[in-house]
């Protein structure tokens, strides 16, 4: 099955979060994409979503059509930093140089706080976890400025503001080389 006209929306790194972008977009009669290199159990479930269902390799190339509109979330937080380069170039690849994208970055130590910046208590909360790599906020600021304009957006926790919780680079639009 080919987009035949419709535009195309491509979620990179969807886990399981099919009922969020994804749904909206179907539901908008977009032409969706997923790619993800681990299967969710969810797929089956939410497989009327979703027209083009790619366990791989973002990094990879496929034989898709290039998004009008793309999200990326909470999945750059748990690249390693010697990849991240890599896999904002395989996003680059997919998507139209006139596309709009989102991506949301969640910089706890997925635990309700912040430990993973202490060296020490790093090791104990990634024991026997999914891998986080700890690039900041500026970190990450600056290397997305690299290949895209953006609105850049911080938030915090209510109860301090001596980290950034998350931060979402909304409009992300293709720099022009
Ligand atoms: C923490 S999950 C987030 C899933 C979903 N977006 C959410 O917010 O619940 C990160 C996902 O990114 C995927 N991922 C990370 N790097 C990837 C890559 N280079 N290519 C394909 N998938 C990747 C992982 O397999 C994982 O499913």
């Amino acid at each position: 099955m080919s987009n035949m006209g419709q535009k195309v929306f491509i979620e990179f790194g969807v886990g399981n979060l099919f009922d969020t972008f994804t749904k909206i977009k179907a539901l908008s009669n977009y032409y969706t994409i997923t790619i993800d290199k681990k299967y969710s159990k969810l797929f089956p479930k939410n497989e009327h979503l979703v027209d083009k269902y790619i366990v791989g390799d973002w990094r990879e190339d496929y034989d898709i059509p290039l998004a009008d509109e793309w999200v990326c979330v909470a999945c750059f937080e748990h690249i390693k930093p010697n990849e991240v380069d890599d896999c904002i170039q395989g996003i680059i690849k997919k998507i139209k140089k006139d596309s709009i994208g989102h991506l949301h970055i969640d910089l706890t130590d997925h635990q309700g706080g912040f430990d993973h910046y202490n060296p020490i208590l790093y090791k104990e909360k990634n024991y026997n976890s999914a891998y986080l790599n700890t690039i900041s906020n500026t970190e990450w600021y600056k290397i997305f400025e690299n290949y895209f304009n953006f609105e850049y957006v911080e938030k915090y926790f209510e109860n301090t503001s001596e980290y950034v919780k998350c931060i979402n680079f909304n409009n992300m639009k293709v720099k022009s080389i």
